[in-house]
């Protein structure tokens, strides 16, 4: 059933309230999960990647409500105070690279025996820079039936806690990528060591780990930009707000910035500075976005609202310390990149082959399939902005890729029909409803 993005004829406009944060809303369930008493979650982003990681908690021993409140739906978890139960069968995280990892990194340090699996993608997808740090603390892992021995390890996976002993082990780990994901498992194992971790990343990575940790009563300290140590700590239940997601917000943006005319509104965007690379590189394309930061409790995350209107932009040198912030925005980047007077240069990326995709060879593809000129390099893509025609693409059943194609339609000189896009419930089940109430056409076809 691919999804047919037709040209506009009139300007977007109007207002619309993005899905919560996705990697708020995993780490919400897993910490609650983990934490003594009863934890409640707003804004929880309800889609299948965070239901996977919610069933997976379920599995291992939470309790889970849904109350109402003020008219919204309010998640309730009863924590497991630490103690998970062994599920019955595997764990499916579906399509989620981060339910799997942070899960690997919770249940790392319980004597438990938890198999793990995931959709055709996940499965391809690398688990060796997860399992490394956690066999260094003492885990152990089966995988296809034999103790884990190298690192070229995918799904399915089997963790069985410490092996050589009771706990795991406090280690001191250098992160070989600034990747989120490995640093927060690695923080989750911590919870049950037997002394203070580090961890030294080579760069920034979203830090919402840390701040949800400390909202739960973790003893975790950032000693600087790219060191952090955490203790072992009982979590205790709290009150999460999750905001919404800036990296959905961003394909709004993206159609407001591209189609003349365009006046949208954003309301309650999570705007972490860790998150927000991308609002540099549109202002260096030549954009302007508003921000007007709305006020939010001690701990939680800073919340704004995006004012977002069309612009002339122009193809830029995307600069390598902005790649980490912006690591999920890449394929908006491409696809804006795609309509931008002149060139564009992004190096440095190489992390986008082992996405949901490969996205730089899924976009690379899909951008040339559109008349665009792209050339791939290892790590990037040089992209020269023209016009873009119309005509079938591939999303490979990458929800983001589906999402930049889709809006990339709304300029195109004949409709973008787009195939395998169906992943775009992984993440934001509501984006053509929303994108059109806009003034988008967007549709499902038969
Ligand atoms: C995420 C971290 C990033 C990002 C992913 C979500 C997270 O992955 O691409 O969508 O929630 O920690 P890496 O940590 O592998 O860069």
């Amino acid at each position: 059933m691919p999804l047919i993005s037709h040209p506009v004829r009139r300007p977007l406009s109007g207002r619309v309230t993005v899905p919560g944060d996705k990697s708020i809303s995993h780490r919400a369930v897993i910490l609650a999960s983990l934490a003594e008493g009863i934890s409640t979650i707003s804004g929880w982003l309800n889609a299948e990647d965070t239901q996977a990681t919610l069933a997976a908690c379920v599995a291992l021993g939470a309790r889970v409500e849904w109350r109402q409140q003020n008219g919204n739906q309010l998640l309730t978890i009863i924590g497991t105070g630490g103690e998970l139960i062994t599920p019955d069968k595997a764990l499916d995280l579906g399509n989620s690279g981060t339910g799997v990892r942070l899960l690997l990194g919770a249940v790392a340090g319980q004597k438990i025996k938890v198999t793990f699996t995931g959709d055709s993608s996940l499965r391809q997808r690398p688990m060796g820079r997860i399992v490394e740090p956690l066999q260094q603390m003492g885990a152990g892992f089966v995988y296809q039936g034999h103790a884990v021995a190298d690192h070229a390890v995918r799904l399915p996976l089997q963790s069985l806690g410490p092996v050589d002993s009771s706990r795991l082990k406090a280690i001191d780990y250098r992160l070989p990528v600034a990747s989120a994901q490995v640093q927060a498992a690695i923080l989750l194992a911590g919870l049950r060591a037997d002394g203070t971790v580090r961890i030294h990343q080579p760069g920034p990575c979203r830090d919402h780990s840390e701040r949800i940790l400390r909202l739960f009563n973790a003893q975790v300290t950032r000693q600087d930009a790219n060191n952090l140590i955490i203790r072992p700590s009982i979590l205790k239940g709290c009150n999460v707000d999750v905001p919404g997601d800036f990296s959905s917000a961003a394909f709004l943006l993206q159609a407001a910035l591209l189609v003349p005319g365009a006046s949208v509104q954003l309301a309650g965007v999570g705007v972490n500075p860790s998150r927000t690379g991308l609002l540099e590189v549109i202002s260096s394309m030549g954009g302007k976005v508003g921000i007007k930061s709305l006020p939010v409790p001690d701990l939680a995350e800073p919340v704004a609202e995006l004012n977002c209107r069309h612009h002339e932009l122009k193809g830029i040198d995307v600069p390598e310390y902005l790649v980490s912030n912006c690591i999920d925005e890449f394929p908006m980047i491409m696809a804006i990149a795609a309509t931008c007077k002149g060139n564009t240069r992004i190096r440095g990326a190489a992390e986008l082959r082992v996405k949901e995709s490969d996205r730089i060879a899924v976009m690379a593809t899909a951008l040339q399939q559109l008349g665009v000129t792209v050339k791939e390099f290892p790590d990037g893509v040089d992209i020269t902005g023209g016009s873009i025609s119309g005509g079938d693409v591939d999303a490979h059943g990458d929800h983001r890729i589906a999402m930049s194609l889709a809006v990339l339609g709304l300029v195109a000189a004949r409709p973008v029909c787009i195939h395998n896009a169906q992943a775009i419930a992984t993440s934001y089940p509501g984006f053509t409803d929303d994108l059109n109430s806009l003034g988008a056409q967007l549709q499902w076809s038969a």
